[in-house]
């Protein structure tokens, strides 16, 4: 072999490569497309449910026993709904927020921080409990993920206990005070979001 050979198997391989993972590229783009799609109407489909589950029991719970008895709705059921649904799908699938009640299960991680930062400047500027909706697939260095979040608002129903301090019934401040000494999910009005119903899944 003379010395120029190598050299040249060496770029038609790299040449054959850098072809291989460009097409590899196009042919991904539509797959990740379909993904996406298919992904996000999945999961949207569990988020609803879980977000009218949580808010059926929580209006029953309050209509029945009033808003510091539901502290327990909260406190159990809604992690458990939560937990179930992961169970079930194999998804982890959580409810944040940048002002947590809970900080050992309602911290939201770097990508829910800077989806939760967006639907609040969309839901200043007008945009619908509905229409904050987000969705895409991220690379990290182990895996890709798909991840989707549905923004949680405030309605008038999460008031007696997501409201001022000074606006809240005296027996859920003082039981918030005692289960959550670091609680931060206050001072909020209707239609503001305060937390997302966060999925993400590795396909
Ligand atoms: C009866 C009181 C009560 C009402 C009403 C209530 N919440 Fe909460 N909320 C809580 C408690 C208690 C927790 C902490 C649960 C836990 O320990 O995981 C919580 C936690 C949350 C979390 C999880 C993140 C975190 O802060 O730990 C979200 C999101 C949330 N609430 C949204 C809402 C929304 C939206 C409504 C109205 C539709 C609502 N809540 C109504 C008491 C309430």
């Amino acid at each position: 072999m003379s010395g120029i050979e190598p050299n040249l198997m060496m770029r038609f391989f790299i040449a054959a490569g850098f072809t291989l993972s460009l097409s590899a590229l196009v042919m991904a783009a539509p797959v990740q497309e379909n993904t996406l799609l298919k992904s996000t109407e999945e999961s949207r489909k569990v988020a609803l449910q879980v977000s009218q589950e949580l808010k059926s029991q929580l209006i029953r719970e309050m209509q029945l026993s009033g808003p510091v008895r539901s502290l327990l709705v909260c406190k159990y059921t809604c992690p458990e709904i939560l937990s179930s649904q992961s169970r079930k799908t194999g998804w982890r699938v959580v409810a944040v927020s940048l002002k947590p009640r809970n900080s050992s299960l309602g911290m939201p991680d770097a990508w829910e921080q800077k989806v939760l930062a967006d639907f609040a400047r969309r839901a200043a500027k007008g945009e619908r409990e509905d229409a904050l909706e987000f969705a895409e697939i991220v690379n990290e260095p182990q895996a890709n993920y798909f991840r989707y979040a549905r923004a949680m608002m405030m309605e008038p129903m999460c008031l007696p206990c997501h409201n001022s301090r000074d606006k809240m019934p005296e027996a859920v401040k003082a039981q918030l005070a005692v289960d959550y000494p670091f609680d931060k999910a206050v001072d909020f009005s209707v239609g503001q979001v305060y937390g997302i119903l966060s999925i993400k899944r590795g396909f």
